[in-house]
């Protein structure tokens, strides 16, 4: 179901990061307020280390009640986000690396969280990946099939059909 019909989206980008990631989020987050994008911003704020699960949970589940239409997260590598996000229902988040796969990501996974690294992509590469992924769109048909199978995967906690 479309964010808008199930109460409203406050911000259309949630972005969150931990300390390996917050120069690259603040990097990211003034190339989207400079393209009028509406953001809000959940932490991490300072340099001292904490626990990339924290800030992927938040935004995770932002997304995931309609809160904000996408997410942006990042870490060192973009990994670690990318692995606790998926784990919140109603989430696909894609760890990109380039372009390419940023509009795969849009038009084959409908991914809604994109997950980035700071310390192995460099601001405009990454600035460029999440121009690409909030301009993509899904292709639908069979890709909506997977997407499908991806949601059941979930209802069954993960688990073999019975
Ligand atoms: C933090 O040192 C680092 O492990 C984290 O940012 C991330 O890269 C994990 O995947």
């Amino acid at each position: 179901m479309p964010a808008e019909e199930r109460g409203g989206v406050e911000a259309e980008i949630a972005l969150g990061c931990d300390h390996a990631g917050l120069p690259l989020e603040r990097a990211i987050a003034a190339r989207l307020r400079e393209l009028g994008k509406s953001i809000v911003e959940l932490g991490t704020d300072t340099e001292a280390s904490v626990d990339y699960p924290v800030f992927a949970q938040r935004v995770a589940d932002a997304v995931a009640a309609g809160k904000q239409r996408y997410g942006i997260l990042v870490c060192g590598t973009g990994i670690g986000m990318s692995i606790a996000a998926n784990k919140v229902p109603g989430i696909r988040a894609a760890h990109c690396t380039s372009q390419y796969d940023a509009y795969l990501a849009r038009a084959h996974n409908d991914a809604n969280v994109v997950c980035l690294g700071g310390r192995v992509t460099a601001p405009e590469h990454a600035c460029a990946i999440v121009e690409t992924f909030l301009a993509g769109k899904f292709d639908g048909g069979r890709h909506q099939r997977r997407i499908d199978e991806i949601a059941a995967m979930e209802r069954r906690g993960g688990r073999q059909e019975a």
